[in-house]
């Protein structure tokens, strides 16, 4: 029997990054999972709590000082790095934060989170992904591209960097056969959205309904299958048609 694969995947106590960790369960990968919840009952199989690292992508430190755990936890191999694991601050009535509301510690919380325990994460793990021959998926966001109403100006930045380290890390790995791609989500059904948002479904999104956090999990793992060994620094949008 072919030894399974291995899934490390942030930030997958709900939303995107629950349906995703469900969707490489079924399809019979491994899956390691880090975020600051603990295990959710809602995904009992045998091994996710054991496979749970808890971790604070905010507490950059806390990253450094995880790896080694990590490291052990993999047992050497590690065929998809999935950094899903992403923060949206507002403001006090959910309103986006522009430049003149947001703080230093407001950057430095959603780069910590949305960016640099990426890079650090990659760097640490690489000799598991470069063993595997394996693959990392970074969740970008529409927002990255674009002025988004509810989007603030840090979580933006960060997402515009985050492909810009996409395509930096495409460059740096896929000579050691690591490919690196991005997903950029529009509007999709979890906490993350806004209140308002239905007036952006209406208006922008040419097939006029949110996504479904099963429609992203199944464009992440099909970037990390052999139909995609080809498929390096891209950025792809799920989003209904939105950046049309
Ligand atoms: N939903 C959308 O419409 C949309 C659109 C564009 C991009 N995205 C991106 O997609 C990704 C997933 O978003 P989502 O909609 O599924 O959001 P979500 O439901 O709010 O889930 C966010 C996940 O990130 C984890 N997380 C947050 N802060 C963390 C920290 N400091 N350390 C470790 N983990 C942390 C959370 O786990 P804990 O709370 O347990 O730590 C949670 O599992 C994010 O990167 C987001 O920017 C989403």
């Amino acid at each position: 029997m072919n030894e399974p694969k291995t899934l490390l995947l942030t930030g997958a106590s709900r939303g995107i990054g629950h349906a995703t960790v469900k969707h490489f369960n079924a399809a019979g990968w491994r899956v390691f999972t880090a975020s600051r919840h603990d295990w959710v009952a809602e995904c009992p199989w045998a091994e996710g709590l054991l496979n749970h690292i808890h971790l604070d992508l905010e507490d950059i430190d806390s990253v450094e000082r995880n790896l080694p755990l990590i490291r052990e936890k993999l047992g050497g191999k590690l065929h998809a790095l999935v950094n899903n694991a992403g923060i949206s601050p507002k403001g006090p009535e959910g309103q986006r934060m522009g430049v003149l509301e947001s703080d230093y510690a407001t950057w430095l919380k959603v780069f910590n989170v949305n960016l640099f325990s990426t890079a650090l994460l990659a760097r640490g793990l690489f000799d598991e992904l470069k063993a595997a021959q394996g693959t990392i998926i970074n969740v970008t966001s529409i927002a990255g591209s674009r002025v988004h109403p509810f989007a603030g100006v840090a979580y933006a930045s960060s997402k515009a960097a985050l492909a810009a380290l996409t395509r930096e890390m495409a460059y740096d790995f896929g000579r050691h056969g690591v490919r690196v791609n991005a997903i950029a989500p529009g509007e999709i059904d979890t906490s993350i959205l806004s209140s308002g948002t239905e007036l952006i479904v209406e208006r922008d999104i040419p097939m006029h309904r949110l996504g479904k956090p099963e429609e992203v999990a199944s464009l992440i793992h099909f970037l990390c299958t052999s139909g995609a060994s080809y498929v390096n620094g891209a950025e792809i949008h799920v989003n209904g048609g939105q950046h049309v």
